[in-house]
């Protein structure tokens, strides 16, 4: 095992404290989701900074994500904390962490070393990771890095049947295990930064790795994309999404993998139920971190009510606004299995490629493990309703 265990908080902060007093170093990476931010800015060009900060229209939305506050954890004393465990099993396969890498297409933009660079660092934690469709390399390549640790790949459907068919017969061919399909986006949000910009990566063929490989994909085309990147991004554009989609055409996927199916993108417990209706194995919570409808509900004020539907049925899974260890607590004190880091990774790799990653990672699940101890829990099994009080059950 990596360096992981039942203390991993406290082994992380000790060494950094004793680093700091015996050795005058101080932490090379920021600590603070703010400090990171700041510094990853100062690395990323003005698209790159548009594209990961993107939120839709005036980001409302994207800006409430963040705001837990509503929920507060009520710490319970003296539970024998001293070994804690982290684990989480899912769908047969024991996750060191209640916590995986979000989906997030084109990390080219972020870093030389993109999805690789992001792989190499999960795989050196062994924290779960999601690969996006639209990644700058293949989900075979990704799939090496990331050796045995486990991985899902996100499913953008293609209006070409065969390319989605395709996609979704290499996931399961290349090891992934489960297929998270990703149903918030029929078609790209409004998204102001980009938008003023005139800027758009799969224009300039970034981000479209997946599609240029795909023998289906090349099947299509009059000339290898080698020869023409151009006419490969223009039928690429053709091809991606589907807004006709509708619940019935989620046995499409069904048909084509045995691998779980998660539906990414859910804020209703109507949309839950069909889901499960529909075969789901798993229900996402998100809201594609406010890229999608601004105005919309925040993530975690959507939580509850589809934790309540789902009812123990399948998993749950939340991202949208995950930034601290805190965080991760109260969405699984909620009612969810696992959570999705975002925009933190992604500033951790535009800030130094796959040790940017690590260190975000290591902060942020040390973060978790203490808080989670702290608040009396000695596993994650342990963290449930009980471990929260909403604002509104506060007396006066
Ligand atoms: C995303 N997200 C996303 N989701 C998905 O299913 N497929 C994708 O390709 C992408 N791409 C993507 C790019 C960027 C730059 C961002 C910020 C997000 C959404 C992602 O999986 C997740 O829902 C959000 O990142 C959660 O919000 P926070 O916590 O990052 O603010």
């Amino acid at each position: 095992m990596a360096d992981q265990g039942e203390q991993f908080g406290n082994r992380h902060i000790r060494g950094i404290y004793r680093e700091g007093m015996y050795e005058g170093k101080r932490p090379s990476f920021p600590t603070s989701y703010e400090d990171l931010r700041a510094a990853a800015w100062e690395e990323m060009d003005g698209n790159a900074r548009a594209y990961v900060h993107g939120g839709a229209g005036s980001e409302e939305t994207f800006e409430r994500n963040k705001d837990f506050s509503a929920w507060r954890i009520a710490p319970r004393m003296l539970q024998g904390v001293a070994e804690r465990d982290l684990t989480v099993d899912l769908y047969g396969r024991t996750h060191e962490f209640p916590l995986m890498i979000t989906p997030l297409g084109v990390q080219s933009l972020l870093h030389d070393e993109a999805e690789l660079g992001t792989a190499r660092a999960c795989a050196e934690l062994e924290v779960p990771f999601i690969l996006s469709s639209l990644s700058s390399h293949t989900m075979e390549d990704v799939a090496e890095a990331l050796g045995n640790v486990p991985k899902w790949f996100q499913f953008y459907w293609s209006n070409d049947r065969d390319v989605a068919e395709s996609f979704l017969d290499r996931a399961e061919e290349a090891g992934y295990d489960a297929i998270v399909v990703t149903v918030d986006a029929p078609t790209l949000g409004f998204r102001e930064r980009l938008i003023e910009r005139g800027y758009y990566p799969f224009l300039e063929g970034e981000g479209v790795a997946n599609y240029v490989a795909d023998p289906a994909f090349r099947e299509s085309l009059d000339v290898p994309p080698e020869e023409d990147m151009q006419a490969a991004v223009d039928h690429f554009l053709e091809i991606f999404g589907d807004a006709s989609l509708t619940w019935e055409d989620l046995a499409f996927v069904h048909d084509h993998t045995d691998l779980p199916v998660i539906i990414k993108g859910i804020l209703r417990p109507e949309d839950a139920r069909l889901a499960i209706d529909h075969g789901a194995d798993g229900i996402s919570v998100s809201n594609h971190g406010g890229r999608q409808v601004d105005g919309s509900l925040s993530a975690i004020e959507a939580l509850p009510a589809v934790v309540d539907e789902v009812d123990g049925e399948v998993p749950v899974f939340f991202d949208s606004g995950i930034r601290r260890g805190a965080d991760v607590f109260k969405a699984l004190a909620i009612g969810a299995d696992t959570v999705f880091l975002g925009r933190p990774f992604a500033y951790g790799l535009a800030y130094d490629g796959a040790r940017g990653v690590e260190a975000v990672l290591r902060n942020i699940l040390a973060d978790f493990d203490l808080t989670m101890g702290l608040a009396g829990c000695d596993s994650t099994a342990k963290i449930d309703r009980s471990t929260l009080k909403h604002e509104s059950e506060l007396g006066p």
